[in-house]
């Protein structure tokens, strides 16, 4: 039986974040223990491009984030673990993809449009100021990223859905034109995945600068939780459960009997120093382990370079016949 393939990637800027962790890693990871399953996960460098000009950053972020997947679990000799910019016929493909995609559908783009809809809030004459062509089109990037290693299903924070559903219109449009060469992938976002709140009660972004590091040292953690925003009610004062950021972390990674019983101290009226004290304790019981390996990985940075080599070799025994598939059906075959 064909496995199924699923696929997702992360973008290089930024530490990785607990929202990156409960959105993308962990479920990708859980995933991927799944025998039926053939996963490909990969550094998404060529979007970090989008928004980072500094080689350092990006350099940092790589491996920052590499070794998180690492140190969460995940195994390279099962999976494809992959950086995007080893991979050449990703960038080939978009070209491809960009020439068979409406200019329409990108302006629906929830990045783009985020962007145009700030530069009026904020009264600027030239709307589209700030926007770079990677950003306008970057769905269709993200297009071939899944379309090239022919995914079945992408797990995806809900922000992202929409661009899943842009891929499968640019399939179609290749299939339509060239014959059923591109599969149709699909949008997971399992309960898991859901977008974790930040310190201000914004979505947990690194474009807001209100994460949470997944990886901060012990003291350092607690004390970014105590700094997450809440109203002033009094201790003893019933809490709302369902506004509150700090309820919202902790039933991420709470099992469902700790967020009924958390749920009840909040009508009860937790005052917000325990419960942040709680959330604190949960979270880092769940990380500790995790946070060891991933420094003893960021100390050797020769294992992290040569796992990535190794799986953009196996990564490129897929794409590059399947590209050359793609170039005979579009035409881009020797002439005699
Ligand atoms: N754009 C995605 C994000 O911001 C990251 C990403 C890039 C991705 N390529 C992808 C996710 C392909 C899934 C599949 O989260």
């Amino acid at each position: 039986m064909k496995k199924e393939i699923v696929l997702t990637g992360i973008t290089t800027t930024g530490t990785p974040h607990l929202g990156n962790y409960a959105g993308a890693i962990r479920p990708a990871i859980a995933a991927s223990r799944n025998d039926h399953v053939e996963s490909f996960y990969f550094l998404a460098d060529y979007h970090a491009l989008i928004k980072n000009q500094d080689p350092e950053r990006l350099k940092q972020s790589t491996k920052e984030i590499a070794a998180t997947w690492l140190a969460c679990g995940l195994d390279p000799d099962k999976v494809y673990f992959y950086r995007q910019s080893d991979i050449p016929e990703i960038p080939e493909l978009t070209w491809i993809l960009t020439c068979m995609t409406a200019k329409g559908l990108m302006n629906r783009a929830h990045a783009y449009k985020a962007v145009i809809q700030e530069n009026e809030q904020k009264g600027k004459k030239d709307l589209e100021e700030g926007v770079t062509m990677g950003l306008f089109s970057y769905p269709i990037l993200m297009a071939a990223d899944i379309l090239i290693f022919k995914a079945n299903k992408v797990p995806v924070g809900k922000d992202q859905v929409q661009h899943i559903e842009m891929a499968r219109d640019m399939a179609q449009r290749f299939n339509h034109y060239y014959g059923d060469h591109l599969v149709l992938p699909e949008a997971v976002v399992g309960k898991q995945s859901a977008v974790l709140t930040g310190l201000d009660g914004r979505k947990m972004s690194k474009s807001y600068n209100n994460t949470i590091p997944l990886f901060l040292p012990e003291k350092k953690l607690r004390k970014m939780i105590m700094k997450i925003v809440t109203n002033s009610l009094e201790p003893g004062e019933p809490k709302d459960p369902d506004t509150s950021a700090v309820f919202q972390i902790y039933s991420a990674f709470a099992t469902d009997e700790q967020v009924a019983d958390m749920h009840r101290k909040f009508e009860e009226g937790i005052a917000w120093g325990k419960a942040k004290q709680e959330l604190f304790e949960l979270l880092n019981a769940h990380l500790a382990p995790y946070r060891e390996e991933y420094n003893k990985l960021m100390d050797d940075p020769g294992y992290i370079e040569s796992t990535l080599q190794k799986g953009a070799e196996k990564a490129r025994r897929v794409s590059v016949p399947f590209l050359r598939q793609l170039r005979e059906a579009i035409g881009f075959a020797p002439i005699a």
